[in-house]
């Protein structure tokens, strides 16, 4: 089984200073400008450092976080020695998702909130407008959030982004998958109030089934990191309801 763990934090549980980061990241957040993009970047990085920890057991102390580099490759993407990993920031909260190489992931975090016609048209495939079209007015904010942050998931874990077209990915329901003409990525969604996110994942060498895990912080009781709940299984339906 491909386990594919995923953590989050948000904006309050990040210290005011910096000495979890290492001197490299120090010197990266100081050539931020804008106060809105260090705030994200420090959220997303303690985020991916705490789920480094909560996925290898470690504790989350300054010292060990510091010892974590979260780099930057040149396509924007976030890299940490010996583990896939993908970052999302979104409204003063953050998602990180982890998993062993070989495999591939990406995530995404997005507020439901009603997008335009205009919106679906443009960046939506043909058959992901048909399923918006027929889907009960109710349940289309929902939904339509659904398809692009499956795509953005997708893209972020080709490594792309928006640079990509996004009707490049195709985004299917019942069971989630997002599919490119040379790669299928299961997918993985859940929602807390009016936020959703999504995973997704494939295994280069086309093994096995995913299983999408909640991590919880070190506790220094337990003694180790530890699974919180098992998400959606893979493969259920999507229920929009
Ligand atoms: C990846 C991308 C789709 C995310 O956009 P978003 O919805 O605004 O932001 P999210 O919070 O969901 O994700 C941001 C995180 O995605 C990750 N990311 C950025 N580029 C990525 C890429 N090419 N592949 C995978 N992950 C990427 C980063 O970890 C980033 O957070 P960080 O910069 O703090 O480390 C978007 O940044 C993008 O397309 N970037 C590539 C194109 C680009 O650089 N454009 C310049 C701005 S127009």
């Amino acid at each position: 089984m491909n386990r594919i763990g995923w953590f989050e934090q948000v904006e309050a549980d990040v210290p005011a200073g910096d000495s979890w980061l290492c001197a490299r990241e120090v010197a990266r957040l100081a050539g931020y400008r804008f106060a809105k993009r260090r705030s994200d970047w420090r959220l997303g990085r303690w985020t991916a450092k705490q789920a480094v920890c909560a996925h290898r057991g470690w504790p989350g102390t300054d010292e060990v976080l510091a010892g974590i580099e979260i780099q930057t490759a040149p396509s924007g993407a976030p890299l940490v020695d010996e583990l896939s990993i993908s970052l999302s920031h979104r409204a003063g909260k953050s998602i990180c998702a982890l998993a062993e190489f070989p495999l591939t992931i990406g995530c995404d975090l997005e507020v439901i909130e009603p997008r335009s016609d205009e919106f679906v048209a443009d960046y939506f495939t043909p058959e992901e407008q048909i399923s918006v079209l027929a889907a009960p007015i109710a349940v289309r904010a929902r939904l339509v959030t659904l398809i692009w942050s499956a795509k953005e998931s997708a893209l972020k874990a080709l490594s792309v982004g928006l640079r990509a077209d996004t009707r490049s990915v195709s985004v299917e329901l019942d069971p989630l998958r997002v599919l490119r003409r040379d790669a299928t990525f299961t997918g993985w969604w859940s929602q807390t109030g009016s936020m959703l996110r999504t995973i997704v994942a494939r295994d280069p060498t086309g093994a096995g089934e995913f299983e999408f895990v909640e991590l919880r912080a070190y506790d220094d009781e337990r003694g180790q990191g530890s699974v919180d709940r098992v998400g959606q299984d893979p493969g259920a339906t999507v229920s929009l309801g």
